[in-house]
C-alpha cells in the first residue's frame, strides 16, 4: 500500500511546482480596448513580454510590448533587420513627457549615441501608441514586416530620461543580454526569450504524463495484489513504462493544445 501511495504523493508536489512558471507567463497579459494577441512571448530580461498578430496577407504585425518602467525612464522595443544587437535596431522608444502625456518615437539606431526623436524607422509604421499603468508601459504598434520576414531579431531595452529624453541604459548585466530572436509563424525564440506556446505544450505532456502514470501504477499495483503479487517492481517498473509512453503519446497531443 505505501508503495502505491508514492506516486499519488508526488503528484501534487509535481503540480506545485509548475504552478509559479505558469503564472509568471504573458498568457494572462490583457489590454485595453479588448485588443487580443494570438502569440506572445515572456522575454527572459528586463521583466518584459511581447506579444504580436502576424497578418501574412499584407505582411504586417500588431505588436504589444509590455515591460515595467522606473518612473523618469524609457523602455524600447525594436526590430533589428541588419544585425542582432543595438546597432541597426528599428527601435520604439516609450516615456511619459513632463506633461504626463505617453510618447512613443521610432528611431532607427546607428550610433552608440542615438538622437532619440519622433522619427522615421527602415520600415513602415502603420500606427503606434502607448500605455502607462502602474509601472508598467505598454506599447502598441502596427508594423511593416522588413523583407516580409517571419523570423525576425528583436531587441529591448530600458534606461533613464536625462532632462525628459531618453539617454543611456546600463551597459551590464541583463542590460546587454536583452536580444534574441523570434519566428513569428511557430513563436519560437531564441535569446532572451521563452516561447509560452512551447511550454504550453510541455507543461501540458508532463502534466499528463505524471497523472496518467501514476493512476495506471496505483491502477497496476491494486490488481497485482488482487493476484496476490505485492512486489514493489511489478508496481514501479509498469509506473515507469507508462509514465514514458504516456509523455510521448501527451507531447504528441500537445500539438493540438
Ligand atoms: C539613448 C539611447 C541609447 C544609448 C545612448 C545606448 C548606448 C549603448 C552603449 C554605449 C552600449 C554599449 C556598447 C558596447 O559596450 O559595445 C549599448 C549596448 C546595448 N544597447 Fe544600447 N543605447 C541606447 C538605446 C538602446 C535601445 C533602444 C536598445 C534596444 C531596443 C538598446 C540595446 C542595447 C543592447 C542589447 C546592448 C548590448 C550590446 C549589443 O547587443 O549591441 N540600446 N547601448
Amino acid at each position: 500500500m505505501a508503495v502505491s501511495m508514492i506516486p499519488l504523493f508526488l503528484l501534487p508536489i509535481l503540480l506545485a511546482g509548475f504552478r509559479p512558471s505558469l503564472a509568471q507567463t504573458c498568457l494572462s497579459d490583457t489590454f485595453s480596448s479588448n485588443r487580443l494577441f494570438s502569440s506572445c512571448n515572456t522575454l527572459q530580461y528586463l521583466g518584459a513580454a511581447v506579444h504580436w498578430n502576424y497578418h501574412p496577407d499584407n505582411a504586417t504585425i500588431d505588436v504589444a510590448y509590455r515591460a515595467p518602467i522606473s518612473s523618469n525612464g524609457w523602455v524600447a522595443w525594436a526590430l533589428n533587420p541588419t544585425g542582432q544587437g543595438m546597432m541597426g535596431a528599428q527601435a520604439l522608444f516609450a516615456f511619459s513627457g513632463s506633461d504626463g502625456v505617453v510618447r512613443v518615437y521610432p528611431t532607427a539606431i546607428s550610433t552608440l549615441t542615438p538622437d532619440v526623436k519622433d522619427g522615421n524607422l527602415s520600415f513602415k509604421v502603420y500606427s503606434k501608441s502607448g500605455e502607462l499603468s502602474n509601472g508598467v508601459m505598454t506599447i502598441f504598434a502596427t508594423l511593416e514586416l522588413p523583407g516580409n520576414r517571419t523570423t525576425v531579431n528583436q531587441v529591448w531595452q530600458a534606461g533613464p530620461l536625462s532632462n525628459g529624453s531618453p539617454s543611456q541604459h546600463s551597459t551590464t548585466g541583463d542590460n546587454i543580454k536583452s536580444s534574441g530572436s523570434i519566428d513569428l509563424l511557430s513563436g519560437s525564440v531564441s535569446g532572451g526569450g521563452s516561447n509560452s506556446r512551447q511550454r504550453r505544450k510541455n507543461t501540458h505532456g508532463v502534466l499528463n504524463a505524471v497523472s496518467w502514470g501514476c493512476l495506471d501504477a496505483y491502477w497496476s499495483h491494486h490488481s497485482k495484489i488482487h493476484e496476490g503479487f505485492a512486489d514493489p517492481a511489478l508496481v514501479l517498473s509498469p509506473c515507469c513504462l507508462s509514465t514514458l509512453s504516456i509523455y510521448c503519446r501527451s507531447c504528441w497531443m500537445g500539438h493540438w493544445s
